[in-house]
């Protein structure tokens, strides 16, 4: 009788856990580089996305560890990893879009209850992260579904004039 009941649930077990590891792979796949534009790369939907090729990350994925690991690693963990504060934002990326993700850091988060309070701060103000924002994103998406490994990418491309602009007119603006 068990077995008969257990071979089915074994069963649903390995097709959810089948479907896991394909939803995972699909998220790999969709952060391939679909087209570029001055040193930034996008995926198929037009969203911002890492490149990671022998060695050497492009610009902003460089400058997303730095400003991720000035502003977010004190809550977060170095490297995306998490904390017993915060959870673990290489991890989340492997599922969260990138609208979701602008909109937490833009506006925050407050999960109070239980006697637990668990306080994302909203970011929409602060010019060192939101004129960041991708860069942020990007060097996360890295660390979720790129193989990007922990610490400061040794190899980085040049510094895109775009970047440059978008720089100066955002920190001055
Ligand atoms: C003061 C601590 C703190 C700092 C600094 C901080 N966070 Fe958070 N963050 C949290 C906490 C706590 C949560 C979980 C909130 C909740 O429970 O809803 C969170 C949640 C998030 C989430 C949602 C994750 C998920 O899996 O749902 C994202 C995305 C995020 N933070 C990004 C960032 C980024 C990017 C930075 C740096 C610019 C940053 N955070 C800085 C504390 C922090």
């Amino acid at each position: 009788m068990t077995v008969r009941i257990a071979l089915p649930a074994l069963a649903l077990l390995l097709l959810a856990t089948g479907g896991l590891g394909m939803a995972q792979a699909d998220n790999k796949e969709a952060a391939a580089i679909a087209s570029d534009e001055d040193g930034k790369y996008f995926d198929a939907e037009g969203n911002p996305t890492f490149k990671f090729e022998n060695g050497t990350v492009d610009w902003y994925t460089f400058s997303g560890y730095r400003r991720y690991h000035s502003d977010c690693h004190v809550c977060h963990g170095p490297d995306g990893v998490g904390s017993s504060y915060a959870p673990a934002l290489a991890e989340s990326l492997k599922t969260m879009d990138y609208g979701t993700f602008i909109s937490i850091v833009a506006e925050g988060r407050k999960n109070i209850g239980a006697g637990k309070e668990s306080v994302m701060p909203a970011f929409g103000d602060n010019k060192n992260v939101y004129c960041y924002m991708d860069d942020l994103y990007i060097y996360l998406r890295a660390r979720a579904v790129g193989d990007l490994p922990r610490g400061r990418p040794p190899k980085k491309e040049d510094k895109p004039e775009s970047a440059k602009e978008h720089e100066a007119s955002c920190m001055g603006g």
